[in-house]
């Protein structure tokens, strides 16, 4: 029988419409968790790293430009990163067209905590859970065969064009970034794609999040702080308006986008892979009394059916394994039970290997 979703799922934007003055209490976070806003923080003019690729692919210190970004933030803007600046905006362009439409054509495409492709507003199947405040579309884009358009959008009339397009580019830019990311690290250029089981092998899957207005945002998250499980993110942020914090220490600094960059972010399998030189860092959200927003996640995973573990060439006497392996399609299964909880996930495989010791 196919799993539901242990509540009715009310659409975030659909409640934001209704123009409610106060945040209902399933959206209101513990105290701990509220965000913290730009203009009280003390590391206010803290900016995550801002990497030129035609420089990282060109000049020799370009690589160790990647390697203290991966290893120190986790994350990084990307400028010159090759994908066509005016099918960034159109396809953002379009995917806010449809997060337009009226509900009852989203609602066409409603997801089950099964497989979770198509339109949601919830991760994790945890009763009574604190939620989120946002929407989102998710479909699986690699490998080919699990890649269906007729699951995605129909409406507006050139989406699943611009989606394909897209979806193209920021594949080879991935693969690209793979290479880039396995020299860094010392390894052969094709060593660690080799490691997320080979380009025709690898998962890929697409996230819109829709951001509705909220009229408190001190009170809630777009999306509550986690690591990406997979491989890599590429994120395309909405330029108009911030929202994106990254876990600085015990602070968050907030993203500002560069125009028409593109910001890749380490997931678990990176950090797992890597031995735990490049970081997978916890992320989140924040909302905006006055925009909404829009933002495309593309998650490059590693093949689903094999075990992950660290790199051989990346476990030395003074560096033991730091991580069991396991298998990515079991590794994902807790995001999509218990929803974005930091980085627990992670670290609970670390506490199982020095368990067994
Ligand atoms: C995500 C994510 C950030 C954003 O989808 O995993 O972290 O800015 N998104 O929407
Ligand atoms: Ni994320």
């Amino acid at each position: 029988m196919a799993a539901c979703w242990p509540e009715p799922i009310v659409s975030v934007q659909a409640l934001s419409q209704t123009g409610l003055p106060t945040v209902p209490n399933r959206y209101v976070k513990p105290a701990h968790q509220r965000p913290i806003f730009k203009a009280d923080q003390s590391d206010a003019e803290m900016e995550i790293p801002v990497l030129d690729m035609s420089d990282v692919w060109e000049k020799p210190e370009g690589l160790r430009r990647v390697r203290s970004a991966c290893e120190e933030w986790g994350f990084f803007q990307m400028v010159n990163h090759g994908v066509n600046h005016a099918l960034m905006e159109s396809v953002r362009g379009a995917w806010r067209e449809f997060f337009e439409l009226p509900l009852e054509e989203k609602r066409k495409y409603a997801n089950s905590p099964d497989t979770y492709e198509g339109y949601g507003s919830r991760l994790g199947v945890v009763k009574d859970a604190k939620l989120d405040w946002s929407d989102y579309f998710y479909f699986n884009y690699l490998p080919s065969s699990l890649r269906n358009p007729s699951k995605w959008p129909s409406q507006p009339p050139k989406i699943r064009e611009l989606i394909e397009e897209y979806g193209e580019e920021v594949r080879k830019l991935c693969e690209r970034l793979v290479e880039t990311l396995s020299e860094s690290l010392g390894l052969e250029p094709n060593n660690l794609m080799k490691a997320l089981g080979g380009e025709d092998k690898v998962g890929a899957s697409l996230r819109t999040n829709y951001y509705p207005k909220c009229p408190q945002p001190h009170l809630t998250l777009g999306l509550s702080s986690h690591s990406d499980p997979g491989g890599i993110t590429i994120l395309l942020p909405d330029e108009k308006v911030a929202g994106l914090q990254v876990r600085r220490g015990a602070g968050w600094v907030t993203v500002k986008s560069v125009p028409n960059a593109l910001i890749v972010n380490m997931g678990d399998q990176i950090q797992i892979l890597s031995n735990g030189i490049f970081k997978s860092v916890e992320h989140q959200v924040i909302v905006s009394s006055g925009m909404d927003r829009v933002s495309l996640a593309y998650f490059y995973n590693p093949r689903s059916d094999i075990p992950i573990g660290p790199i051989k060439q990346l476990i030395t006497e003074n560096r033991p394994a730091l991580y069991k392996p396991i298998r990515f399609d079991e590794y994902r299964l807790l995001i999509r039970q218990k929803g974005p909880c930091g980085k627990n996930q992670v670290d609970s495989l670390l506490a199982s290997i020095n368990d067994d010791k």
